[in-house]
């Protein structure tokens, strides 16, 4: 059983679709624990789904290690395998990164290595870039740089603004999120560490449970974004 942890900042829409995906039993993942940096609105839909929450408030600590210490006394507690990122607004000491080294994955809203970091819809926009997307990928010390695990490419429309944007990005982040899940622990992906190095393997397969609006096959090597 892949024990997750999912970690917030703000309105829990990923979380809400790795809820509805790992609550179908479909494969051997579950969420253990959602923790926030904050008091979060999507801390609310963990506890609709009986799932334990825990402010780990970081504006409470002096500093990020203090912080990062008791996050980790919440991960060591829960016993968790996998640590997913979730609009999670906080960066990681590569420290922590380290300790955790292919356990924690993180979905951003761009096609990487295009468009790290923030405001990313905007930025797309403002190049007249004519694709956009997103990608979940594993989280190494540099800032969104880790081995990209899936991505979902999205056409940028002439009519678009930020708002529309971000929201057909945003389906696509519910499905490729939680097909990311189900593909890890039904065993298409497998991440492994050796030495401080990270290597991803994959086969194509299909995907177990229902997940809404999205193709149930991982295919690899993925379409070229
Ligand atoms: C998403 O766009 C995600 O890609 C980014 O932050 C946003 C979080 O949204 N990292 P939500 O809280 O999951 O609705």
């Amino acid at each position: 059983m892949l024990r997750l942890a999912v970690l917030i900042s703000g309105r829990g829409s990923n979380l809400q679709s790795l809820i509805a995906y790992t609550a179908q039993n479909a494969v051997p993942a579950h969420i253990v624990t959602v923790l926030a940096d904050k008091p979060a609105a999507g801390l609310a839909l963990a506890e609709a789904a009986g799932i334990e929450t825990k402010i780990i408030d970081r504006s409470l600590y002096p500093d990020r290690q203090a912080f990062e210490d008791h996050l980790i006394l919440a991960l060591e507690d829960a016993k968790v395998d996998m640590i997913c990122l979730a609009g999670f607004m906080r960066i990681l000491s590569p420290d922590f990164c380290r300790r955790y080294l292919g356990k924690i994955i993180n979905i951003h809203p761009s096609l990487l290595p295009n468009y790290k970091g923030l405001n990313t819809h905007q930025r797309a926009l403002d190049d007249g870039a004519k694709h956009h997307g997103c990608s979940v990928h594993i989280v190494t010390p540099a800032l969104d740089d880790g081995p990209i695990i899936a991505q979902h490419k999205v056409e940028i429309k002439a009519a678009d603004d930020q708002n529309s944007l971000s929201a057909r990005v945003l389906t696509e982040e519910h499905k490729i999120y939680p097909a990311v899940i189900g593909a890890l622990a039904a065993h298409l992906i497998t991440i492994k560490t050796d030495q401080g190095q990270l290597r991803l393997d994959h086969t194509s397969g299909p995907i177990p449970g229902y997940i809404p609006g999205m193709e149930h096959h991982m295919q690899w090597p993925m379409p070229a974004p």
